[in-house]
């Protein structure tokens, strides 16, 4: 079954004499059980399109359906099965973390014994126990968002949207979080998630789309997203090589004050052929989602560019 079926879904802000296109035409599934993943540059849509289908923002056209209800026509429906973790929420400053656990899992209508148990787990699985008990206001940055992302993921409501979920966490807290999130898809929720951690949805995705200029421009699995740009591996190359010479193999670009070049396994035996022959170290490893997201979304960017009018 479908967990979220979005239709022709468009949006355009109107205001300040300024129109902006959001969304354009999306149709999108998300089948229930998976941990699907938004990818996109800043003001992609990503955020508009959460606040769509969690039912806090309307629609220009086009539908949504959570669960086969449409989010437009039953919102009190549709809220009660869902919880979402805002971009750049904050936490209410007076209340503990574990205050913010317990209370929004009994407004939601759980016992006092249930959201008791359910946060002494959260809190401890996100780290959160030492500060249980400390006010919000006097939390860091990156505590202050994990007690909210410990407050939604406690539900363990049938659909969670996380707009960036581990924004200013620390490499040990965002993994904690993800060991939650993984938790949440093993007892039924359905969870859709933006990010801009590559690595975070390469480890944590079952299935990314990635979103530019309000519209979906490839839907896949993190590994066939890879493999979409046809460079399985890359080669960095410490100083010696041109970006000329590199450029017949891939896509060259200079990093770490050497070149690397995206190329396919048959390329890399007479490009290391070359580096040892001018003594030039050379690092092979696999394309990372990252390197796949930059030329797939280059691309689209650089197409766009061209078809625009020489001035
Ligand atoms: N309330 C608003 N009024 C007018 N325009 C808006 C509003 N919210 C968003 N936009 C515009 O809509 C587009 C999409 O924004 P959105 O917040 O959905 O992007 P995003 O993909 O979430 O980006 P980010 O990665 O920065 O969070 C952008 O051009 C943005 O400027
Ligand atoms: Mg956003």
């Amino acid at each position: 079954m479908d967990a979220l079926v979005a239709h022709s879904l468009s949006k355009t802000y109107r205001g300040g004499g300024r129109s902006v296109r959001a969304l354009d035409n999306v149709d999108l599934t998300i089948a229930q059980g998976q941990l699907f993943g938004f990818l996109g540059r800043n003001g992609a849509g990503k955020t508009t399109f959460i606040k769509i289908a969690a039912g806090l923002l309307l629609p220009s056209s086009g539908s949504v359906q959570l669960f086969g209800t449409d989010v437009v026509a039953h919102p009190r429906e549709v809220r009660e099965r869902i919880a979402i973790v805002p971009q750049e929420g904050k936490p209410f400053y007076h209340l503990t973390p574990r205050e913010h656990v317990e209370e929004y899992l009994q407004v939601r209508g759980a016992s006092s014994e249930t959201s008791k148990s359910r946060a002494d787990e959260v809190l401890k699985a996100m780290g959160l126990e030492p500060y249980a008990r400390t006010p919000a206001m006097l939390l860091s940055g990156g505590l202050q968002q994990r007690t909210l992302v410990a407050m939604i993921l406690a539900t363990d409501a049938e659909f969670l949207f996380l707009d960036e979920p581990t924004l200013g966490m620390d490499p040990f807290a965002r993994r904690q979080v993800w060991e939650v999130i993984r938790r949440s898809v093993r007892n039924g929720s359905t969870v859709l998630l933006t990010t801009h951690y590559l690595d975070e949805a390469e480890q944590l995705t079952d299935e990314l789309a990635v979103i530019e200029g309000g519209r979906v421009l490839y839907r896949g699995t993190p590994d066939a997203l890879k493999s979409k740009v046809r460079r399985e591996v890359r080669l960095h190359f410490s100083s010696g090589f041109s970006a000329e010479e590199l450029a017949p193999f891939g896509e060259v670009y200079a990093e770490r004050g050497g070149l690397t070049v995206m190329t396919t396994r048959a390329q890399v035996e007479e490009l290391t052929r070359m580096a040892l022959e001018r003594k030039i170290a050379v690092n092979v490893g696999p394309v990372t989602l990252e390197e796949a997201f930059l030329t797939l979304v280059g691309r689209d960017i650089e197409e766009e560019d061209s078809e625009a009018p020489l001035a």
